[in-house]
Parts: structure tokens; C-alpha cells; sequence
């Protein structure tokens, strides 16, 4: 995010270096074009006292930068082992991951923990909220991994909170908002940074009908206004209609797409 009181559009920021690529005007129409996260023929393997588990069976995926993308399928097959490949929680087996053009197995355990914080922004369907922290505190907490001055992690904070509809909930603990409410305040946690992607594991599971629609209509804004990239794991077809392409996963194989 900015520096400023508000949430800019991703391609001014100062914090984070974002995840954008130089875009020299007479490269701009061919960098706009360049998936933001490519998947290459990548398998993931879990052996467990002599049994082979195969969460993922040479997928191949390309993500365009700006993409609002439903991942789908049956419990176990495979949507959290990607979405944690993609977004740099877990390594491949075999294949390459890549990631605004950067190959991450080439980064060390250290230097991919960098390159999370900067440039991924992760919702759990659980939230994931310290409760001994105010909303504002929550979100500041990944804010002290950035060079950055307490009044500065404070003005972005804010400014997170404020966009996601919270600036009157800033000194409320997570006992003191709502479902609805402590998942918009992750999810202010994880723009904070300003991160290019946005990753979202069902993120509307724990909630109601009209608290879950709201999150999504932010989503939605923050896919169309902020231009983030936002990849999201869900079980819930009306979910999937906020999204531009929805993934279908089968037994780790991805079997079918569709776009609107
Ligand atoms: N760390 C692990 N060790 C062994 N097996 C694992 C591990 N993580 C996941 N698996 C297995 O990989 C398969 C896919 O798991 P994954 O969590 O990706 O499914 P999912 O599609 O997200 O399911 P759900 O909708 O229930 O969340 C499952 O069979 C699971 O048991
Ligand atoms: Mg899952």
C-alpha cells in the first residue's frame, strides 16, 4: 500500500515494490499480457510409511496478472497443496513454480519468507486474528517486517481498515467484532503490504450468507478497483460466480475450466 492514507492502485507502491514488472511503455502491452504465477508440470508427493499420497498430478496453470480465479473440487483434491505451491508455503516435488517470473526454488527457506511477505496476501477460513491484539494491531503485525517507522505502520494500517469498510472498529479485539467483521480485518492484514496476489482458502466458510457475500463484494473490488490478483479456494458455486475463471480440480488433476 502507498505511503498516503489511502490504498492506491498496486502500480505506486511505496512500501512493498509490489510484484510488478518494469514496464517501459513500448513493453507495457507485452508485460500486461505475462502470467503473474506459472505452473509447469508440477506433481507433489507425500510418502507416508510406505504409501505414496499424490495431492498433485502434473498440473500445468498460467495466471494472468489481474485475474480473479475460483479453484474448485471435492475435499482432497488437491486446492489448498496448490494454492500453498503458488504462493511460496510449500514447495514442488517435481516441476516449476514461478511467480511474477521468478523461479522460487531458486530462493533459500530465508529469502522465500521474504518474498512472501512482500509480494502474497493470505485469508484463512479461520482468520487467523491474534486476540490479544485490536484490529489495528493485527494489521500493523506484518507491517514489522517492512523499513518502516511506527507512524508510517499505523497510516497504512489504518488506511487497509479504513478501505475494507472497518474505520470505526480500529480498537476493537477480534471477541469484539463479528465474523463477517474479523474477516475483513485479515483480510486488511494481508493487503497491508500491498501484495500483488491475493490467496484465499475458503475464505467464507465460517461465515453467514450476507456476511460472506459482503467479503466477496470487497474481493471483487479489490480485484477491479486495485487491480490484485486473487485466487480463491472454495467448495460454494455461488462463490465461484464472483470470479472471472473458475478451476476445476480432480484427484490433484485439473479437469475443467471455465471464464465469464
Ligand atoms: N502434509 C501432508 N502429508 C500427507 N498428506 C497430505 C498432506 N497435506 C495434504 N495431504 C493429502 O493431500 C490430499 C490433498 O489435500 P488438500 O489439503 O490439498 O485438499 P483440499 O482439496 O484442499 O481439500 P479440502 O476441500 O478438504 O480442504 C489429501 O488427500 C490430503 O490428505
Ligand atoms: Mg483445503
Amino acid at each position: 500500500m502507498p505511503t498516503g492514507a489511502t490504498i492506491g492502485p498496486p502500480h505506486v507502491p511505496e512500501v512493498g515494490r509490489g510484484c510488478q514488472y518494469p514496464t517501459p511503455s513500448i513493453l507495457a502491452p507485452v508485460a500486461a499480457l505475462r502470467p503473474i504465477v506459472e505452473i509447469e508440470d508440477v506433481t507433489r508427493i507425500y510418502r507416508k510409511g510406505g504409501a505414496e499420497i499424490r495431492p498433485l498430478d502434473h498440473v500445468t496453470l498460467h495466471i494472468e496478472a489481474g485475474e480473479f480465479v475460483a479453484l474448485m473440487g471435492p475435499s482432497g483434491s488437491g486446492k489448498t497443496t496448490l494454492l500453498n505451491l503458488l504462493a511460496g508455503l510449500d514447495r514442488p516435488s517435481s516441476g516449476t513454480v514461478r511467480v511474477c517470473g521468478l523461479d522460487l526454488a531458486k530462493l533459500s527457506a530465508r529469502e522465500l519468507a521474504r518474498w512472501r511477505a512482500d509480494h502474497v496476501g493470505f485469508v484463512f477460513q479461520s482468520f487467523n486474528l491474534l486476540p490479544v491484539l485490536t484490529a489495528r494491531q493485527n494489521v500493523e503485525l506484518p507491517l514489522t517486517l517492512q523499513p518502516l517507522s511506527r507512524a508510517a505502520r499505523r497510516a497504512h494500517a489504518e488506511a487497509a481498515l479504513r478501505c475494507v469498510g472497518l474505520g470505526d472498529r480500529m480498537d476493537h479485539r477480534p471477541a469484539e467484532l463479528s465474523g463477517g467483521q474479523e474477516q475483513r480485518v485479515a483480510i486488511a492484514r494481508a493487503l497491508a503490504c500491498d501484495p500483488q496476489l491475493l490467496v484465499a482458502d475458503e475464505p467464507t466458510g465460517d461465515l453467514d450468507a450476507a456476511a460472506a457475500h459482503d467479503v466477496l463484494l470487497l474481493m471483487k473490488r479489490l480485484n477491479e478497483e486495485f487491480g490484485k490478483t486473487i485466487i480463491i479456494v472454495t467448495h460454494d458455486p455461488h462463490v465461484a460466480e464472483f470470479a472471472r475463471r473458475e478451476l476445476h480440480l480432480e484427484k490433484g488433476v485439473l479437469q475443467m475450466e471455465r471464464r465469464r
